[in-house]
């Protein structure tokens, strides 16, 4: 097969960069958080680790997401890993018109937001950072607490548009550092 290349230097097609960016394997986390009594969730691959001290993670949001304005208003959120069979829950919070929580049972984090129902692991921020990402917002929170529920499950990984599950070929990276993110 040949090669394809893009760029700006060579005529940026949207769709060719989109498909470009999806070849870098992800997990799906999901945005949670309650402002002025209305429960905000949303899917989101963007989630990545910043920071050990202070403890920082980032998500982007899209400019055009309806709910942008809330989540820069919130002072409490969570962000929660899904696990290998929650593609439905992760399609639910990516509708934008959809009514994302009708049906789904109560269930809150110390900090009081709402969580989505049998997630791997969440955390529990409080807001850090926004920063300027283009037609996105990057926003950075720092990390109070956290809470893995039922360790050992497998993770739902996000790559090619696609939804995949993971088969680990148990080779270590190296472990002779403590680099954050080498882990
Ligand atoms: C697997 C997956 C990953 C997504 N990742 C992001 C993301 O990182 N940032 C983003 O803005 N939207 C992302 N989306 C789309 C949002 O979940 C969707 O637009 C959501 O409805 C936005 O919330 P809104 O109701 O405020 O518009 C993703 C959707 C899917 C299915």
């Amino acid at each position: 097969m040949s090669d394809t290349t893009g760029g700006r230097d060579s005529g940026m097609d949207p769709r060719a960069f989109r498909n470009a960016l999806g070849q870098f394997a992800t997990g799906v986390a999901i945005i949670t958080a309650e402002v002025d009594g209305v429960k905000l969730g949303a899917t989101v691959s963007s989630f990545n680790s910043v920071s050990l001290d202070p403890p920082l993670v980032l998500f982007s949001l899209a400019r055009t997401a309806l709910s942008l304005p809330q989540w820069r208003a919130a002072k409490t959120l969570a962000i929660s890993m899904l696990g290998e069979q929650q593609t439905e829950l992760s399609n639910r919070f990516a509708k934008a018109t959809g009514a994302k929580w009708a049906g789904l049972p109560e269930r809150r984090g110390q900090n009081g937001v709402p969580l989505p129902p049998e997630v791997m692991l969440h955390f529990e921020c409080r807001p850090y950072a926004v920063y300027d990402g283009g037609d996105h917002e990057i926003f950075v929170v720092e990390v109070t607490g956290y809470t893995q529920h039922q360790p050992g499950r497998m993770p739902l990984v996000f790559f090619s548009g696609r939804y995949q599950r993971l088969v680990s070929d148990g080779v270590r990276a190296p472990d002779d550092n403590m680099w954050l993110h080498g882990w």
